[in-house]
């Protein structure tokens, strides 16, 4: 068995720097931290309300990472024009509501699967892989072969979210989600609400390739610092390197 790849989502650092507006804490800082501490990509959301990543964010950390940069957004015409100009590694589509705490369930792909596909030749044009962030559901896996992403990014928020009792429920559907979306040719990846103790179920699904995960690792950050933090995370993982390749940067 090989260890799944870990996105590391560095979000909240930038969540603290703008609750002051100040110069500190450095998401970059954070991103180098991580990549010491052995993440395999950093994951950055860039919300249109700016609340935490800025455009300057993504920007330096195209050019300082030397890892996979997954640049997370929501579905806009000013999201599209900023994704193809920085060209991240992989674009990850999600919904977006301004009043939400934080990303709240998956992309309903059917309404915008038009423009989604447009969206989808434009990345391949680019050389920038497409990641929808969708439930497990067989709809919207079969939607996302459809429009032409290659990653489906499952919503493991009810997951996270379950009692004891219906956890094990909710691991069968993200592994029949993942069965069915390896079967299609997707690269399946995981994430939204995952921490130290509730990661362990989902590791059987074998299927899952990738788990991006941010407010867990950032919190245990406070205390045994980022890097520590990023490898404890990896050692959970498992130590071994994934199945195929590592993706070097595009850059
Ligand atoms: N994956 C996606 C697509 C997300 O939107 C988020 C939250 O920004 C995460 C992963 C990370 O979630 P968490 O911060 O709960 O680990």
């Amino acid at each position: 068995m090989h260890r799944p790849r870990l996105g590391v989502n560095i979000d909240h650092i930038a969540t603290l720097r703008q609750a002051r507006g100040t110069l500190y804490p450095e998401p970059l800082l954070g991103a180098q931290l991580a990549q010491l501490g052995g993440a395999d990509q950093i994951t950055v959301h860039l919300r249109e309300d700016r609340r935490h990543i800025q455009d300057r964010d993504v920007r330096l950390l195209r050019e300082v990472v030397t890892c996979p940069l997954n640049l997370e957004m929501g579905l806009t015409e000013e999201m599209i024009a900023i994704a193809l100009e920085v060209r991240p590694d992989t674009v990850t589509l999600v919904p977006e509501r301004r009043e939400e705490r934080t990303t709240e369930g998956g992309l309903d792909l059917q309404p915008r699967a038009d423009v989604i596909a447009d969206f989808a030749a434009a990345c391949a044009g680019r050389g920038i892989e497409l990641s929808l962030f969708i439930e497990a559901s067989e709809e919207q896996i079969r939607l996302s072969k459809q429009v032409g992403a290659s990653i489906v990014e499952l919503h493991t928020g009810e997951f996270a979210e379950a009692k004891s009792g219906h956890q094990a429920a909710e691991v069968a559907r993200l592994r029949s989600g993942a069965q069915l979306a390896k079967s299609l040719g997707l690269t399946v990846a995981a994430g939204h609400g995952l921490h130290y103790e509730n990661i362990f179920p989902l590791l059987e699904v074998v299927e899952i390739e990738e788990y991006n995960i941010g407010h867990a690792i950032v919190a245990r950050a406070l205390f045994v610092g980022f890097q520590a933090a990023v490898a404890e995370m990896v050692a959970l993982l498992g130590d071994r390197r994934p199945p195929h390749p590592w993706r070097p940067s595009t850059r």
